[in-house]
C-alpha cells in the first residue's frame, strides 16, 4: 500500500532470538542465573498483539465529531479531502488507530494531533492494510479525559467500484455521457472515502463540506449551509451539521440530477432526486408521495418524531444493493424508486412503496438506534422488513399486504434455514469477512418473521409500546437484542402477560439455526391432540455439527383453529423446549373436522397432520367453501405438505393430492406458494423428460380455467385482481397452454414488425417476451437483444431475464460471454446473466460451466458483494441431482479453498445436491405413478 511510512513491524532478531542470546551469555557467566532467566523466558507468555493488530478498534480514543471536506473532479474523478475528527482520550494511549483504505495519505502535509496546551506530537504513521488501519504513534502518552483534534489529508479516486465514493454515469437527452460521484458505505467502505473510526459504535456528529465543479450539485445527510466559491469554477458547498450518527450513514453526492419536492405535515422536506429527464416525465411523482406519507405514519408509529429536517432518496443508474438508508440521504437503485405512472404496474408499485418503507423504517431502527456491533445486524434489517409492511398497509390498505407476508418473506427463507448448514439470526462477527457475509436472507427474512410472530403472541400495542421505549431510551446511542427484549417483557408484564418471559422465548429463535415441525395427532374419539416438536431438516439424513446449547428446541406459539370456528380469534398455546409430547384439547373439534394450525402463518414453524387430518383438510380444499380457510393458510398447507414430503415426513401423494384443488383457486396468494413448493419438483426432475410429460399437462390443466377466466383483456381492480391475472396468464404460457403461446408470440411478433412495443401492457412484457423468445428461434432472441442495448434501465430489467428464456445452448453460451462485457451489459447486472441461465431447464450445465471457467472473473468483480455471489452460487447449482453434478461440485471446491463470500453459499449447494439426489431416489418413481393416474 502507498503512503505507508512504515511497514507492519517484523519481530525484531532480539524478540525471535532473545532465548538462544540470553542463553549463551548464561553459560558463559553464572549457572544460577542461567536457571533463572530460562524460567523466567520459557514462562513469558507470547508477545501481546499490539493494537493495531486486532480486528476491533481500541476503546482508547472516542470520535465526538468529524469535520469532512471532499472535493470531488467529475472530469479526472481525482479526489481530495481532508478530515478534523474531535476524539476524546478515555484511556492514555501513545496510538491513534482508525480506518482508512483506498487512499493515499498526503506526506507533504502529514497527520497531525492537536490539544490545547502541551500535544504530543507524530512521531511516526504507518498503514496496517489487514486491518485497513492507519497508525499514528506519538511522542508521549494523550491524557484521559483530554479532547484532541486528528487532522488528515488524504488524495485517492472517486472509485469505479460500487463502495466507498463512487462514480456512476448516464447518457442524456443530448446524447451526452454524464458522470455523477456517489457514496455507499455499509457496512465497511466509509473507511475508503475518509479516514474514520469505522465502527457501528462509535457515534459522533458531523459536518460534510463537498467540493465541486459549479455545474453540478452537491448532496449529503442534511439541507446546504452555505455555499462559497473557490474560484476556476469551482464551488464548496458546507452542510449544516449532522447529529450523532455511526460512520456508515454519511451520505454525499456530486450530480447534475433535477428534483422535485413536498413537504410533510410534520414540516419534513421531503426530495426526490434523479436524471433530469425522468424527473420531467414524473417518474419520480409516486415516491415523492409515498415518501411523504410513510415517514409522518412512521413518526406516529414509533411515537418519536423523525429529527432531521430534510428526508432526500436519489435514484442512481449503478448501485448494488436494492437501496441504503443513509440518514437523510437515501440512495436507490433507479429501478427501485421510480415508477412510470404511464405505464402502471401494481408489482413495480407494491415494490417501490415497499423499499421506501423499508428504508425509512431504517431512520429509527438502525439510524436512531443502533446495533452495538454487526453481529446485531439482525435486528436492524429484520426490523425494517418487518415494519415496512405495516408502512405499505398504511399507503394501500387495500392490498391487503399482511395476507402476502408469508409468500413474501417467510416461504423461502424457511427452505434456506432447514438446511445444517445455515445460521442462527445472531451470530458473532470475528472478521472483515463475517461482516460482508452476514447480510443475507436469514437476517432479513427470518428476522422479518420472528418478529412478526412476536408481535402476534405478545399483541400489537404491546410491540408498539415496548419499541416506543425501547427507541426513546436509546436514541442517538447504540443497543443489543436483549435491551429490546427487557423492554418488550416489562410492557408484557404492565399489559398484564405475567409470567411471559421474551429473552428466553426470542434466544430460542435467534441464536440457534433452524426451526421446528410441530407434528399433532389428534384422538378422534377424545377430542384432544398430540403435539410434539423437532428440529425440521430438509434432508432427513443430513446431520447437524453445530452443537446449540439449547439443544435445538423452541418455545413455540402454536395457534390453531377447528373447522367450526374458522372465524374466531386462533386459540394460542405455548409449547417449551424442555416438554415433550403435550396434549392438548381441542375445543369444539368434531371427529369429522379439520384442525388447522398456524393461523395465517404468523408463526416461524411447520406443522405436520396425522394422515385423517390431512384427508379432511384435503377434503375441505376440494369442497365449495375452501375459501373459508385463509390464502395465505391454503398457500401454507401446499407448501407445509411439499416440503414435509422433501424431509420425508410425509408420502408425496399426499402432498400431491393437495395441489388438486388449485384448479378452482383464483387468489395469487396460494397458487404463488403452491407454484414455489412445486417448484422445487420442477428445478429437480424438470429437465427429465419422463417426468416433465406428464408434469407440464398436469400444471397445464390446473391453471387453464383461471387463465381462461382472466383473459388478455387488462382487468381493471385492486392489487390482488392486477397480479392474479398477470400470474395466470404467465403460468399458463410457462406451462405451454397453446392458446397463451400464441397470443404471447403473437405480439412479439407485432413488436418486430412494427418496431413499436406499446400494445404490450408493462404489466404482461415479461411473460410475452420469455414466452416468445423460449418458443422462437434466433430471429426474436437477436432483436430483444438489439433493443436491450439501447433501452432504458427499466425495461432491461424485463430483456435480460427473458434473454435467458431461450432453449438454444449456443445462444445461451454467447448470452453468458457477453455478460462480461460491461460496455454491453452494466457490471451490477452480468451475475444475473448466469443466474437466468441456471435457472432454465436447458441451462443447468452450461451455467456451471461458465462459472467454473470464469470463477476469476467473478471472484474479482463481486466478492465484495456477497448477496451477489450467494444468488448466482444458488442458481447455478439449483438443478445439481445426480452424483455426477456433486463429484464435480466437489472437485470445484477442492481446487478452490477460498471461496470468498460464497462459502455458504457453497456448503449449502452441497448439501442440497446431496438432498436432491436422495430425493430423486426415493419419490422419482412415486411421482410418476402418480401423474399417470392423476392424467387417466
Ligand atoms: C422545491 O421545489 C420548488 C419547485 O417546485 C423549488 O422552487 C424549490 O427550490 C425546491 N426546494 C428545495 C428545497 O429543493
Ligand atoms: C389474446 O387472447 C385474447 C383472448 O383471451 C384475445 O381476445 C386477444 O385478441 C388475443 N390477442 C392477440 C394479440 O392475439
Ligand atoms: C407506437 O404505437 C402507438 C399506437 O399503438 C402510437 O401512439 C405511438 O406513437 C407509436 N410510437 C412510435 C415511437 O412510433
Ligand atoms: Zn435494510
Amino acid at each position: 500500500m502507498s503512503g505507508s511510512e512504515k511497514d507492519e513491524k517484523a519481530p525484531s532478531t532480539w524478540d525471535k532470538y532473545g532465548v538462544k542470546i540470553v542463553l549463551a551469555i548464561c553459560v558463559v557467566l553464572l549457572c544460577i542465573g542461567l536457571i533463572v532467566v530460562i524460567v523466567f523466558e520459557t514462562q513469558r507468555p507470547g508477545p501481546e498483539p499490539k493494537p493495531w493488530q486486532k480486528f476491533r478498534l481500541p476503546d482508547t480514543l472516542i470520535p465526538v465529531h468529524y469535520d469532512v471536506e471532499v472535493r470531488g473532479d467529475l472530469s479526472t474523478f481525482a479526489l481530495t479531502g481532508r478530515v478534523d475528527i474531535s476524539v476524546r482520550c478515555a484511556t492514555p494511549t501513545k496510538y491513534v488507530i482508525l480506518h482508512s483504505s483506498e487512499q493515499e495519505i498526503d506526506r507533504s502535509s502529514p497527520p497531525t494531533v492537536q490539544g490545547s496546551g502541551d500535544t504530543p506530537s507524530v512521531t511516526s504513521w504507518f498503514l496496517y492494510p489487514e486491518n485497513e488501519f492507519l497508525v499514528l504513534e506519538l511522542s508521549e502518552s494523550l491524557r484521559e479525559g483530554a479532547v484532541y483534534t486528528v487532522t488528515i489529508n488524504f488524495r485517492g479516486t472517486i472509485r469505479t467500484v460500487l463502495n466507498g465514493f463512487y462514480r456512476s454515469s448516464y447518457v442524456n437527452e443530448q446524447g451526452q455521457r454524464r458522470y455523477l460521484g456517489i457514496t455507499d458505505f455499509q457496512p465497511q467502505d466509509a473507511r475508503k472515502a475518509y479516514p474514520c473510526f469505522d465502527e457501528p459504535s462509535f457515534k459522533a456528529t458531523f459536518t460534510v463540506t463537498v467540493v465541486h465543479q459549479q455545474e453540478y450539485t452537491a448532496l449529503s445527510n442534511m439541507p446546504l449551509e452555505s455555499s462559497e466559491s473557490r474560484g476556476g469554477g469551482w464551488v464548496a458547498d458546507r452542510f449544516q451539521k449532522m447529529i450523532r450518527m455511526p460512520t456508515y450513514l454519511l451520505a454525499f453526492g456530486i450530480c447534475d440530477f433535477d428534483s422535485i419536492n413536498a413537504t410533510t405535515s410534520t414540516g419534513i422536506a421531503t426530495g426526490i432526486w434523479a436524471r433530469p429527464e425522468y424527473i420531467a416525465a414524473g417518474m419520480g411523482d409516486f415516491a415523492l408521495d409515498v415518501a411523504n406519507r410513510v415517514v409522518v405514519y412512521f413518526e406516529d408509529y414509533f411515537g418519536v418524531p423523525f429529527p432531521l429536517p430534510k428526508i432526500d432518496h436519489i435514484a442512481l443508474p449503478d448501485f448494488n444493493s436494492g437501496a441504503m438508508e443513509n440518514w437523510g440521504l437515501i440512495t436507490y437503485r433507479e429501478t427501485r424508486l421510480l415508477y412510470d405512472t404511464n405505464s402502471p404496474s401494481a408489482t413495480v408499485r407494491k415494490a417501490t412503496a415497499r423499499i421506501i418503507a423499508h428504508e425509512l423504517a431504517h431512520m429509527w431502527f438502525g439510524n436512531l438506534v443502533t446495533m452495538a456491533w454487526w453481529d446485531g445486524t439482525w435486528l436492524n434489517e429484520g426490523f425494517a422488513s418487518y415494519i415496512q409492511y405495516k408502512g405499505l398497509d398504511f399507503v394501500d390498505p387495500a392490498m391487503n399486504v399482511m395476507e402476502h407476508f408469508a409468500y413474501d418473506r417467510s416461504q423461502a427463507v424457511m427452505v434456506d434455514d432447514a438446511l445444517t448448514s445455515s445460521n442462527p439470526v445472531y451470530r458473532p462477527v470475528n472478521t472483515a469477512e463475517d461482516v460482508t457475509q452476514i447480510f443475507g436472507s436469514i437476517i432479513y427474512s427470518k428476522g422479518a418473521s420472528i418478529l412478526r410472530m412476536l408481535e402476534n403472541f405478545i399483541g400489537e400495542d404491546t410491540f408498539k409500546k415496548a419499541l416506543k421505549n425501547y427507541l426513546s431510551k436509546n436514541a442517538y446511542g447504540n443497543a443489543v437484542q436483549d435491551q429490546l427484549w427487557a423492554e418488550l417483557t416489562t410492557a408484557a408484564r404492565e399489559d398484564g402477560q405475567t409470567d411471559l418471559d421474551v429473552k428466553a422465548v426470542m434466544d430460542t429463535w435467534t441464536i440457534q439455526m433452524g426451526y421446528p415441525v410441530v407434528t399433532m395427532t389428534r384422538d378422534y374419539t377424545r377430542g384432544t391432540a398430540e403435539v410434539t416438536q423437532r428440529h425440521f431438516l430438509v434432508d432427513s439424513a443430513s446431520v447437524v455439527t453445530v452443537t446449540s446449547e439449547l439443544g435445538y428446541r423452541w418455545y413455540i406459539p402454536l395457534t390453531y383453529l377447528t373447522q367450526a370456528n374458522l372465524a374466531n380469534t386462533p386459540v394460542l398455546t405455548w409449547m417449551a423446549p424442555n416438554e415433550g409430547t403435550k396434549t392438548i384439547t381441542l375445543q369444539g373439534a368434531a371427529a369429522s373436522q379439520f384442525v388447522l394450525a398456524n393461523i395465517n402463518h404468523a408463526g416461524f414453524y411447520r406443522v405436520n397432520y396425522d394422515p385423517t387430518n390431512w384427508q379432511l383438510l384435503a377434503n375441505h380444499l376440494n369442497s365449495d367453501t375452501f375459501q373459508d380457510i385463509p390464502a395465505d393458510n391454503r398457500g401454507t398447507l401446499v407448501d407445509d405438505a411439499f416440503n414435509l414430503a422433501r424431509a420425508g415426513m410425509l408420502d408425496l401423494t399426499t402432498a400431491m393430492s393437495m395441489t388438486q384443488y388449485l384448479v378452482k383457486d383464483r387468489h395469487f396468494i396460494p397458487w404463488s406458494m403452491a407454484l414455489r413448493a412445486t417448484g422445487y419438483i420442477e428445478t429437480v426432475v424438470g429437465s427429465v423428460p419422463e417426468i416433465s410429460n406428464l408434469w407440464q399437462p398436469y400444471m397445464r390443466q390446473l391453471i387453464t380455467p383461471f387463465y381462461e377466466e382472466v383473459g388478455w383483456t387488462l382487468l381493471p381492480g385492486d392489487y390482488n385482481t392486477e397480479v392474479g391475472q398477470v400470474m395466470a396468464i404467465s403460468t399458463a404460457c410457462e406451462y405451454g397452454n397453446s392458446g397463451c403461446v400464441n397470443n404471447a408470440t403473437m405480439m412479439f411478433d407485432q413488436w418486430i414488425n412494427t418496431n413499436n412495443n406499446s400494445h404490450i401492457p408493462e404489466r404482461l412484457e415479461s411473460t410475452v417476451y420469455c414466452t416468445a423468445i423460449q418458443h422462437g428461434g434466433s430471429r426474436e432472441w437477436d432483436f430483444a437483444w438489439q433493443q436491450y442495448l439501447t433501452a432504458e434501465a427499466s425495461e432491461q430489467t424485463l430483456l435480460l431475464p427473458a434473454l435467458g428464456c431461450t432453449q438454444d445452448t449456443d445462444t445461451l453460451n454467447t448470452y453468458m460471454e457477453r455478460s462480461k462485457d460491461d460496455s454491453l451489459i452494466r457490471r451490477q447486472n452480468a451475475p444475473l446473466v448466469v443466474r437466468y441461465v441456471g435457472r432454465n431447464s436447458v441451462g443447468k450445465s452450461l451455467a456451471w460451466n461458465f462459472l467454473r471457467d470464469n470463477w476469476d472473473f467473478y471472484f474479482e468483480n463481486y466478492d465484495g458483494t456477497s448477496f451477489t455471489m450467494t444468488g448466482v452460487v444458488e442458481d447455478v447449482t439449483r438443478q445439481f441431482s445426480t452424483q455426477e453434478d456433486l463429484d464435480q461440485l466437489e472437485t470445484f471446491l477442492a481446487a478452490h479453498p477460498n471461496q470468498g463470500t460464497a462459502t455458504q453459499a457453497f456448503s449449502q449447494a452441497v448439501e442440497g445436491t446431496r438432498a436432491n439426489i436422495r430425493w430423486r431416489r426415493d419419490n422419482e418413481a412415486e411421482l410418476r405413478t402418480w401423474l399417470t393416474q392423476a392424467q387417466g
